[in-house]
């Protein structure tokens, strides 16, 4: 391939003068790894409350989880976005979509052993009420894996519940219980401040997604044949890491630092965290039609 060749007519077809781009390339820096990483800059983001070294742990493993977030949504978006694709194309991007899912799960040692329980619980008291649960893209993988139907609190899903609009939706979610003050029904600080940032572009995700999230997707695809057995394995795999692992360690780490010796603390959030938390009591599952229903009677009990 001439290359120069190829440039100058890549920048005459779209009526530049090829010389100019020439010359700035001569002009370049070269590329530098921290610039492109911007690493610098990704190790400023790093703002402590405390003086304990281990809030440190606790603030660059949230950071890397949310970016492990931000690339399980890259992945779910461009899959739900590809109309037409080879079997084996979508097999690839579950497999992404559960490694990334993975990691979540299995590097959350770095909580559960990584940090002393004495600094823990001293660096903690300053960061109330914010808490892991305002994680918006925890929420946007919900939203995109299934219809709303399957992430409102049980209590709304029996009985002839009708639940139309997509505020109604977002008003009766599972995980609103954990903001909710039992006594008045209001929403405590934690969940008004959540809703404060993030309702309006949830139900933004909520109307974008509806009649196209991953279970809908998954049930189209088996209507038309092309739902492979890989991607049914990696699809169950996607609903009991996300739904039952991860909460089983996240709920084991909470209660190693918050249940210690018998005495439960309150949370940053003030949730009514040891229910709340337990897969068993929450029933998230992305994708029903894939479980028998004694798998789903069963769901989260190990
Ligand atoms: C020592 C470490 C941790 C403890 C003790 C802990 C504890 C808790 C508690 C008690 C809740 C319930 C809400 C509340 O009352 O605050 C919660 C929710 C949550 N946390 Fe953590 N957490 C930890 C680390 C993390 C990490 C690293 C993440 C990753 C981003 C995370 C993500 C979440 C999410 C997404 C929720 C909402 C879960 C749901 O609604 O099902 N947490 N956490």
């Amino acid at each position: 391939m001439d290359w120069l060749k190829e440039i100058r007519e890549k920048y005459q077809s779209q009526g530049h003068d090829p010389e100019i781009f020439l010359q700035g390339l001569f002009y370049s820096r070269p590329l530098t790894y921290w610039d492109y990483i911007e690493v610098e800059t990704l190790l400023s983001l790093q703002h402590p409350r405390t003086d304990f070294p281990d809030e440190k742990v606790f603030i660059v493993y949230h950071q890397a989880i949310e970016l492990f977030l931000n690339l399980l949504l890259h992945e779910l978006q461009q899959l739900l976005n590809k109309e037409e694709a080879p079997p084996a194309w979508r097999e690839n991007k579950l497999n992404r979509i559960c490694r990334y899912a993975d990691i979540l799960n299995s590097t959350f040692k770095v909580m559960n052993e990584g940090m002393d329980y004495d600094q823990y619980n001293a660096f903690r008291t300053a960061l109330a009420p914010a808490s892991g649960f305002q994680s918006a893209q925890y929420r946007q993988v919900e939203i995109l894996c299934t219809p709303a139907w399957n992430l409102l609190h049980p209590r709304y899903k029996t009985g002839g519940n009708a639940v139309n609009a997509y505020e109604d939706f977002y008003d009766k979610f599972y995980w609103r219980e954990a903001g909710t003050d039992p006594r008045t029904g209001q929403p405590g600080l934690m969940l008004r401040e959540f809703d404060k940032k993030y309702k309006k572009e949830l139900l933004e995700t909520l109307k974008q997604w509806q009649g196209k999230t991953l279970c809908e997707k998954a049930e189209f695809w088996q209507k038309a044949g092309e739902l492979t057995p890989v991607m049914i394995q990696k699809l169950r795999e996607l609903d009991n890491i996300y739904n039952v692992q991860w909460p089983l360690t996240h709920l084991q780490t909470a209660e190693k630092y918050l249940a210690h010796q018998g005495e439960e603390k309150t949370s940053t959030g003030a949730s009514p965290w040891r229910r709340y938390l337990h897969p068993a009591h929450q029933r998230r599952i992305f994708f029903p039609f894939l479980w028998s229903a004694e798998e789903k009677e069963n769901w989260g009990r190990q």
